[in-house]
């Protein structure tokens, strides 16, 4: 598959392009920068391009968009009109309605729109959501989810937290991934109730913290958050609890805990994953490695989803738009003081 790159020079883009270089069914077709001279040392050989147009008209299959969120709409409108599939970061857009539009521009061109929800890739997540589905926890009845870092020290660039470029706070970033993994288990979100508050760093339209309960048309539930304060640091934590036992996973380290026993309340076997392998990596090299084994699996995932295949592991543009109407619904439910109810929107076909 022929797969172009639209921000390839970008922190997260660079590793894009290395991780379309290396896989085998994947070409490096071509690469978008701002900059001509920023495209060229990010190409491997590549054509390089500063313009659109002259981008698009390079034979393609599909694009992955790495810009800031904000930028992206005129982006994906561009690639779904020239017939591609498109692969985005998250959060997809920075506005309800720019999110709503990339998908029916999707739709409207029938091809396939995914959503740079990796940490879905991640394998102490990865193992919680393949509990779930085993049966090993018997019956789910209900998640428990954070994810959390402390603050502004973690950002170097405006659009990363100023809500006219990030849509908003906590939920648009570090939690964004997590809202993307409560619908991933619980298959559909569709009630909203939080609060949001922003009473620590004082960013206007950017919360600090958002607590939240979510459910899913058949009732299941789950507790969030989203903090800019989580003192202890860049944190991601998913727990999921069913009849007969409980599965937690984990982020950064990665580490994953699994409890079942045959009947409520029989003796429980305890089985804990630290990930050693992992952690080792990281520690001689950095949290890239991971993040590039993820963008890899989500990047085989992706070729599979244009190719037609089913029942994958990436997020497709329907939970990417749900992640995003998440953002928006929490601190308006904040503000009213009521859920907000929400359509289900199912799995995306194109
Ligand atoms: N999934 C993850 O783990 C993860 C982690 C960090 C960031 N992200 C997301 O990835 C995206 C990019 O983040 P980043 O940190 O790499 O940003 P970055 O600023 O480092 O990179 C963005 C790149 O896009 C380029 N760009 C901007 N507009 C363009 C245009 N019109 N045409 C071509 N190139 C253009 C910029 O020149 C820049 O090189 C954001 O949406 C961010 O939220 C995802």
């Amino acid at each position: 598959m022929r797969i172009g790159v639209i921000g390839a020079a970008g922190k997260i883009g660079q590793m894009r392009v290395a991780t379309i270089v290396a896989e085998p069914a994947a070409e490096l077709a071509a690469v978008l920068e701002t900059d001509l001279d920023r495209a060229r040392a990010h190409a491997h050989g590549a054509p390089a391009f500063d313009r659109l147009e002259a981008f698009l008209a390079e034979p393609m299959d599909a694009v992955v968009i790495s810009t800031p969120a904000h930028l992206r709409e005129p982006l994906c409108l561009a690639a779904f009109a020239a017939g591609l599939h498109v692969l985005t970061e998250k959060p997809l857009h920075n506005t309800v309605a720019g999110s709503r539009r990339i998908v029916e521009a999707a739709r409207k061109a029938r091809r396939h729109l995914g959503g740079g929800f990796n940490m879905r890739y991640y394998p102490a997540f990865a193992e919680v959501k393949d509990v779930i589905e085993s049966g090993q926890i018997g019956e789910l009845d209900h998640l428990r989810i954070a994810g959390g870092h402390d603050g502004l020290r973690n950002f170097a660039r405006d659009w990363e937290y100023k809500a006219e470029f990030s849509g908003g706070g906590a939920l648009w970033d570090v939690g964004i991934h997590m809202t993307d993994m409560a619908r991933f288990l619980m298959e559909e979100i569709t009630e909203v109730y939080g609060v949001a508050t922003g009473r620590v760093w004082q960013v206007p339209g950017s919360e600090d913290n958002a607590l939240a309960i979510f459910r899913s048309p058949d009732g299941l539930a789950a507790s969030y958050r989203a903090s800019w304060i989580e003192w202890t640091g860049y944190m991601s934590v998913v727990e999921a609890y069913g009849s007969r036992g409980m599965v937690r996973g984990a982020y950064a380290p990665m580490d994953s805990l699994l409890i079942t026993m045959d009947r409520p309340g029989a003796r429980p076997v305890r089985r804990r994953n630290r990930y050693r392998g992992i952690q080792i990596q990281e520690k001689l090299r950095s949290w890239k490695v991971t993040a590039r084994a993820s963008f890899a699996a989500e990047l085989r995932d992706f070729i599979a989803l244009c190719k037609g295949a089913e029942g994958l592991r990436i997020a497709d543009g329907h939970a990417a738009l749900r992640a995003v109407e998440i953002a928006a619904a929490v601190p308006e439910s904040g503000r009213s003081g009521r859920p907000v109810t929400l359509e289900p929107l199912g799995r995306m076909r194109p």
